[in-house]
């Protein structure tokens, strides 16, 4: 028996998870890199593969975009299934003139304006800051290193809106944010709330200050140096 929104059985999701929004990308991920990968869920679509990467098990699921899709299936996976570990992995639009597409940024933190942990119910002040795990980050940026990977931390500004207009930047670049996505202020919330660890690695896809863009049939192939350092990170952890 599952929960509400994932039909997989308890033991059929491992401990540590990687979670990218697209469920493409999950299948891509499972067939290229999982060895005895088997798909466990097709609820809704959103696909997840457990398997074993250099024979540590490994769940890869999809969050769907946004903070209430990725705050439902974290919350379910911290909560239900006890997982440990979480790193979505994902793109971004940069905010930064130098920082480029295809450049790779490890969330420090990630700022919202929501009221997601409001709602969510967390007492006390509405929160706009939460921190990912250091632990995390520091195999992340260990692993980057040994391997030759380049990447920047800092702050992500997780919005509601895909669509902004362009007057914001500067706002959130005072607020020190590098780069918006719409979803790792619900994991961080929820790995939190949980007492669990979790992170983002984001690819650049998109300059917001340049306006340079992915080719997003291109974006397939290039998002490879992302996904193996979490996997290599995530069997670290
Ligand atoms: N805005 C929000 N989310 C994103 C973006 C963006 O420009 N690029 C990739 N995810």
């Amino acid at each position: 028996m599952g929960t509400v929104h994932i039909e997989a059985e308890k033991e059929d999701i491992a401990k540590k998870v990687l979670m990218p929004g697209d469920p493409n990308r999950v299948k891509y991920i499972a067939e290229k890199y999982l060895t005895d990968a088997k798909l466990v869920n097709r609820l809704r679509g959103e696909l997840a593969y457990t398997g074993y990467y250099k024979g540590v098990r490994v769940t890869i699921f999809s969050s769907g975009m946004g903070i209430p899709s990725m705050g439902i299936y974290s919350h379910e996976l911290f909560d239900y299934y006890d997982v440990d570990t979480i790193i979505r992995i994902g793109t971004a639009g940069s905010y930064l003139e130098d920082l480029k597409l295809y450049d790779l940024l490890l969330a420090d933190s990630a700022f919202s304006k929501t009221y997601f942990d409001e709602e969510a119910g967390r007492e006390g002040d509405n929160e706009e800051v939460i921190n990912s795990s250091q632990e995390l980050n520091g195999v992340i940026t260990n692993t980057a290193r040994i391997r030759g990977i380049p990447i920047t931390q800092g702050r992500v500004h997780t919005s509601l809106a895909f669509y902004t207009g362009e007057s914001n930047i500067s706002k959130y670049v005072d607020l020190g944010c590098k780069a918006v996505e719409m979803e790792t202020y619900a994991l961080l919330y929820n790995a939190k709330k949980f007492y669990k660890k979790a992170t983002s690695i984001l690819t650049i896809s998109d300059n917001l200050v340049t306006r340079d863009v992915i080719d997003p049939m291109e974006r397939e192939q290039k998002l490879d140096q992302m996904i193996v350092l979490a996997l290599e990170s995530i069997i670290k952890c």
